[in-house]
């Protein structure tokens, strides 16, 4: 940029001078040839070491003029003590002479020049040039402060944001840096994040994933869609990844947004089941209790029969088997009745731990002796309301299906205790009313289930028994009974 192109700087009007300076006629001459150039000059004077840091510390002079050799002390002192104190303070030199090895010395220390007082004509030009470098170094500080202010805003935004981000390099795969939640949400800390690669928080088959994904080039910020992410402490979770390109420390970086959407998902999953047990149940009670009805007077019928029978053997023997199979129809149809939930309830205020002593005393033989029964009942449960017949409905059923998934033996415990669903449990169980609750647990050292059964079990007729064992209506009912009652599972 040549001289004429520089933009003007704004040269502060009147400015404040500053002189250390002994002989009298030089101040007045200096001063002179300043205002004799136009320029409005306030002065003040320091004379010793003391005074002069005094003067610059707690004042704002736009330049310092200074002969060489002061009272015991120098130029340089001076120059020494504006470093000293971190100013941004021009000082030129006004002196008889000076030799070439003093003045190399105090540009060096920052002074902005140096005068002869025989060349007194320079001096405005001197000054002018000084209070512009002034103003330059004020612009760049200012600059620089305003980019690390900015710079500090941005890293504030991205380590406290509350959605969990990570920054990740895209052609090695390791991350660049990490947020205080994405620290939170997987258990490992910022150093070993930083160690890490994205393939360390995948299972073997989402890394696949990934590794497909990437190959499709996305180059927009994208919504990848829910991903699997495993913990430090081994537990996977559903996140819900943003994905946008960005440069970072001069890599080409993944900036990921890494919402956890496990639960959500979970409880999605709760309502869809809830509302298609809601249906099946509508339908299948319905017809049940059609059903039921019209096997009611089929029964009412049979017994007429087998009264006027008696007197012919056959006939008698066809009506007693026409009995058998429509009770086995009734039982069948009660089950969806209770899955429906349509059962008439004739609730009592019921000890839960005694119902459970009482299934359980008549289990002892159907469950064999190969299987160890063992009770944990809490003491002083409050009472529950309840139909006494269904709620040993409910304790059988559970019981039948841990002995059916222990052939070979083992150990079956049933357990009551209080519960109480206050806001924060309430979350998980979708259906659940806040309140108080017994809550009962069967528990055995069995086959257990893998994931895909656990969502089925309630269904009805779903059943991993073969034909003949197994009906799938056990846990349907039970589902029903539970329901019915204002409890959950
Ligand atoms: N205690 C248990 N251990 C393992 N699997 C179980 C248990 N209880 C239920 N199940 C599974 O749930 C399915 C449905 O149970 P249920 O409705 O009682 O029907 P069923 O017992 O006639 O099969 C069973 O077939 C079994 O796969
Ligand atoms: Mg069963």
């Amino acid at each position: 940029m040549n001289e004429t192109s520089k933009p003007a700087l704004a040269v502060p009007f009147p400015i404040r001078v500053l002189l250390l300076e002994q002989n009298q006629d030089d101040v007045e001459l200096s001063l002179r040839a300043l205002t004799h150039d136009g320029f409005s000059v306030e002065s003040d004077g320091a004379w010793t070491s003391e005074e002069f840091e005094q003067k610059v510390h707690d004042n704002s002079y736009d330049v310092v003029l200074a002969d060489y050799q002061l009272a015991g002390w120098t130029g340089i002192d001076a120059l020494r003590m504006i470093e000293r104190l971190g100013l941004n303070l021009p000082l030129i030199l006004v002196t008889g002479m000076l030799g070439e090895e003093k003045a190399v010395q105090c540009i060096k220390l920052g002074a902005a020049d140096y005068v002869l007082k025989d060349q007194l004509l320079r001096l405005p030009t001197a000054v002018r040039h000084a209070l512009e470098q002034k103003a330059a170094r004020e612009e760049s500080a200012r600059n620089t402060r305003a980019r690390e202010e900015s710079a500090a805003n941005f890293r504030f935004l991205f380590a406290k944001n509350p959605i969990p981000m990570m920054l990740c390099d895209r052609e090695t795969l390791r991350y660049l840096e990490v947020n205080d939640v994405c620290v939170e949400q997987y258990g490992y800390s910022r150093e070993e994040f930083l160690q890490m690669r994205a393939t360390d928080i995948r299972t073997p088959e989402e890394t696949a994933r990934l590794i497909e994904f990437l190959k499709q080039g996305v180059i927009q910020p994208t919504h990848a869609g829910i991903w699997k992410h495993r913990t430090k402490n081994g537990q996977t979770i559903e996140t819900e990844i943003m994905l946008h390109h960005m440069d970072f420390a001069g890599r080409p970086a993944w900036l990921i947004a890494a919402i956890n959407v496990t639960e959500k998902r979970g409880l999605e999953a709760q309502l869809w089941q809830a509302q298609k047990f809601e249906a099946i149940g509508q339908l299948a009670g319905g017809i049940a209790h059609d059903f039921n009805n019209m096997l009611g007077a089929i029964l009412g019928w049979i017994e007429l029969g087998i009264d006027e029978s008696a007197k012919h053997p056959s006939l008698h023997g066809y009506f007693r088997k026409v009995q058998h199979q429509a009770e086995r129809a009734a039982v069948l149809t009660k089950q969806l009745l209770a899955f429906g939930r349509r059962q008439i309830l004739e609730p009592r205020n019921i000890d839960l731990n005694r119902s459970i002593r009482d299934v359980t005393g008549l289990l002892g033989k159907v469950i064999g002796s190969d299987i160890e029964l063992s009770l944990a009942l809490a003491e002083g449960l409050p009472v529950v309301k309840a139909d006494p017949a269904q709620t040993e409905q409910v304790i059988m059923n559970l019981c039948l299906n841990a002995r059916d998934a222990m052939p070979h033996g083992g150990k079956l415990e049933v357990r009551t205790v209080r519960a109480e669903i206050d806001d924060s449990s309430h979350q998980f169980h979708k259906e659940a009313k806040t309140g108080s609750y017994v809550q009962l647990s069967v528990c055995d050292t069995g086959t257990g289930m893998d994931a895909a059964t656990i969502l089925r079990i309630f269904e009805p007729f779903f059943t991993t028994k073969e034909i003949g064992k197994g009906t799938g209506l056990g846990l349907a009912v039970v589902y029903g009974i539970v329901k019915q009652h204002g409890g959950f599972m």
